[in-house]
């Protein structure tokens, strides 16, 4: 009894001082952080991002990626993947098999009929909470312990994901450690965007934004499951893959008849791995070298720059959308309810080239293959929002 009674209120206490602090989270199980022109609300499922409040040339907020309005809600059977941190392999590893030391080893399937595997398995990161190991106004950490063999993959992994906000700035920071064998890592934000907050009057998409991939000129060749083959293909000018020769709203091309297939058969739209090419600049400092990719909204005003130390880019148009996932209640028209419909989102991943494990005359393996000898598995981004007239 006295156990009994005694471990209540150690419960009861512990669940108070969550609720007490000023940093603790909110009734919707989501911690906030903030700086001047920014707020976001994270919770510990995937160590996502459910909230991000950004003033538009109106002066409205507007919340610009996608989410659910509660921690529990990101638990049902609907998992796009909504704002987390995939691990420990974000894409798909073909066959969900990879080779390291001459050693084979086959993961857990999870997709196209068990074909290959996504995002690091059906029980992969962003399926699991982090824990909450700091917490400040305007900083968040969160850390995993992935044991050995989980999903089958070699080795245990530990990581930290850090967001911080500073004026008008969503910084990211994503540091992973294997410590017992050589495993694959690939590790990004898997973040939904939609710069009017789903308040654009009669155009809830994201077709009439604009993107910019200076760097962009190649892509990952890729078959009909998103499986790359090994082929690095040029982005010809004006094609519906050039992002990079001038900015391009990213419905200006929804009706070539090259845009059908392009993101995996049948599939109209972009789901496509570009490949950042800076290198011949010389050396250069990723956060004050030009932007990997810029995407603005003129109704919202909204833009946003990515910088990052990541050598590619998945952008994602949400062709998969089909007006079943509701947008959130600080979204809409004056909060009024309403569903994502398709190619109302765009999701953009700073990342290394996709599934290059299996791709060894790419020559990535020291950006992909970690061990307990080697220097951290690390990735940086800074996402600076500013309004346009
Ligand atoms: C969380 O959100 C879901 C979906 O909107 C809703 O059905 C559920 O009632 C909410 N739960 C809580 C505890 O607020
Ligand atoms: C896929 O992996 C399985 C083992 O899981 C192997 O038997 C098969 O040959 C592989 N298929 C291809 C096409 O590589
Ligand atoms: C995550 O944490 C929430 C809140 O504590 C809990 O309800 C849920 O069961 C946890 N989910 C997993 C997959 O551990
Ligand atoms: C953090 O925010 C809380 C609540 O708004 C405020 O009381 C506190 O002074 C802030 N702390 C710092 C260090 O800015
Ligand atoms: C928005 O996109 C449509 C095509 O979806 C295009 O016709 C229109 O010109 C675009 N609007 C603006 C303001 O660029
Ligand atoms: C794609 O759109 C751009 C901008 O409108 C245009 O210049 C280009 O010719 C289009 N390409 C194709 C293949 O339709
Ligand atoms: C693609 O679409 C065609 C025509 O609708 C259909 O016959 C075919 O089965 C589809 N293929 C796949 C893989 O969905
Ligand atoms: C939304 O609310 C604002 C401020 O209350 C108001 O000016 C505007 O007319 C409203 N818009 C709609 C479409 O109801």
């Amino acid at each position: 009894m006295w156990f009994q009674s005694a471990l209540i209120s150690l419960l009861a206490t512990t669940a108070l001082a969550q609720y007490d602090t000023p940093n603790g989270p909110d009734e919707d199980g989501k911690y906030e952080i903030s700086a001047e022109g920014i707020r976001g609300r994270f919770i510990p499922y995937g160590a996502s991002v459910s909230n991000l409040f950004i003033k538009g040339k109106d002066g409205v907020e507007r919340d610009v990626v996608l989410g659910f309005d509660n921690a529990t809600a990101y638990e049902g059977e609907v998992h796009p993947h909504l704002g987390g941190v995939p691990g420990r392999y974000a894409n798909r590893i073909k066959n969900s098999t990879f080779v390291i030391d001459g050693e084979e080893y086959h993961i857990e399937p999870n997709e196209h009929d068990n074909e290959n595997t996504l995002h690091g398995g059906p029980d992969g990161w962003d399926y699991r909470n982090f824990t909450v190991v700091a917490h400040t106004n305007d900083s968040i950490t969160f850390s995993i312990v992935d044991p050995d063999g989980k999903e089958g993959f070699p080795g245990e992994v530990v990581s930290y994901v850090t967001y911080t906000m500073t004026p008008n700035t969503w910084n990211i920071k994503i540091v992973a450690l294997a410590t017992t064998k050589k495993t694959p890592i690939m590790l990004t934000s898997h973040t939904y965007w939609n710069l009017d907050g789903f308040a654009k009057p009669n155009d809830l998409t994201a077709l009439n934004h604009t993107l910019y991939m200076p760097y962009s000129g190649q892509r990952v060749s890729v078959d009909g499951i998103l499986i790359p083959d090994g082929d690095i293909l040029a982005n010809q000018q004006y094609s519906v893959n050039d992002f990079w020769s001038a900015p391009k709203q990213i419905g200006a091309n929804l009706t070539a008849p090259e845009l059908l297939g392009n993101c995996g058969t049948n599939c109209t739209g972009y789901d496509n791995c570009y490949i950042v090419n800076r290198d011949q600049n010389g050396p250069y400092d990723w956060r004050t070298s030009e932007p990997v990719a810029s995407l603005s909204s003129d109704w919202s005003g909204i833009k946003v720059d990515i910088f990052t130390d990541q050598e590619a880019f998945q952008m994602y148009s949400c062709g998969g959308q089909d007006g079943t996932l509701p947008y959130k209640s600080t979204q809409g028209v004056n909060g009024t309810a309403g569903f994502v419909p398709q190619y109302g989102c765009i999701v953009m991943e700073v990342q290394d080239w996709i599934d290059a494990i299996n791709q060894p005359e790419w020559g990535r393996d020291k950006r992909q293959i970690f061990g307990p000898g080697d220097a951290a598995y690390t990735v940086n981004a800074e996402y600076v929002f500013s309004t346009t007239s």
